[in-house]
């Protein structure tokens, strides 16, 4: 790396990275990860994981069979979470928004962003197709859901700083991969648990690419890139979040186990710390030390609300199962 940081107040002796030499100096970093990337990503048909022959015309124009709930096989909860995770991937105008114009369209930078967005297509493309072939879910409430939720649009919490930004997506794309994987598994199909899989697949490499970004980034701008990771970790939201009910949907998510205070502490935010070696690393300035231990404290805490959860959650478990056998 050649690109120096550059001098913020020579009086504190400190440097701080603005956002362009940043991107310039992850630009080979980048192009690294991209081939990386191209080599290991395969290419995979979104039509052949779709049982077209269980479709039929809908009521309407075509005169077909309206939709009713026990058309489909799937469980209630795989429902509600395949709609968020539809609605989730279809915001992707916006989130190609958001990272082009914070990434950039030039370079190997451009060659990602562009790359990166028509394999996310392909996931809205293969979930919409799978859900509508098999009746899985009301047509016409998730059309207006989805018109309701893109004319919103997206706004990232992190546009204003791209270290922020980097560190948002490593996790974002785990916890997409955390939630596709668990949702399949609920559905109750094993068709859609087939394509979910191949979907987190997909969201696990996306993963893998931005977390190496954060790892040559917290090795570039230690203290910057802590601060954040921690400003990520502590406000971390799901894209998801400006859904339609995305409240009650969330809630009925965690309760069934898809995804959860637990299951974002253990599965999520701390396999990416612990690769990168988050609280391990030593040399920071007082601003990244400061950073590191709001982190550490904050996890301390999440462990112990999602210890809370956990019991909440097998407490009402059990009043269900009790429930059921009195029946
Ligand atoms: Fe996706
Ligand atoms: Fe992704």
């Amino acid at each position: 790396m050649t690109i120096a940081p550059v001098q913020r107040t020579a009086s504190l002796g400190s440097s701080t990275w603005t956002d362009t030499r940043l991107i310039m100096a992850l630009e080979e970093v980048v192009e690294q990860e991209l081939n990386r990337h191209l080599k290991v990503a395969k290419d995979w048909m979104p039509h052949e994981f779709v049982p077209w022959s269980q479709g039929r015309d809908f009521d309407g124009v075509l005169g077909g069979e309206a939709w009713s709930l026990e058309q489909s096989q799937v469980t209630p909860l795989g429902r509600v979470a395949l709609v968020v995770n539809l609605l989730t991937e279809d915001n992707l105008p916006s989130y190609h928004h958001e990272i082009a114009t914070m990434f950039g369209r030039e370079g190997a930078w451009g060659t990602w962003v562009h790359r990166w967005t028509a394999e996310e297509g392909r996931h809205g493309i293969a979930i919409r197709d799978f859900l509508l072939a098999t009746r899985a879910v009301d047509p016409n409430e998730l059309e207006r859901a989805r018109m309701s939720h893109m004319s919103e649009g997206f706004e990232s919490d992190n546009a204003h700083s791209m270290l922020h930004s980097v560190a948002y997506v490593a996790f974002q794309e785990l916890a997409t991969r955390i939630s596709h994987r668990n949702t399949g598994h609920f559905a109750g199909d094993p068709l859609c648990d087939q394509l979910l899989a191949k979907i987190a697949n997909d969201e696990n490499l996306h993963m893998v690419f931005y977390r190496n970004l954060l790892k040559a980034a917290l090795e570039i701008a230690p203290d910057q890139a802590m601060r954040a990771v921690s400003d990520v970790v502590t406000q971390f939201r799901m894209p998801g979040h400006g859904i339609p009910g995305f409240e009650r949907a969330a809630a009925q998510i965690a309760i069934g186990g898809v995804y959860n205070l637990r299951i974002h502490h253990d599965d999520v935010l701390q396999p990416v710390l612990r690769h990168l070696k988050v609280m391990e690393i030593g040399g920071l300035g007082p601003e990244g030390l400061q950073a590191q231990q709001e982190l550490g404290v904050f996890l301390d805490g999440l462990d112990a609300m999602a210890t809370k959860f956990d019991e909440r959650q097998a407490a009402l478990l059990a009043r269900r199962a009790a429930r059921e056998a009195a029946k």
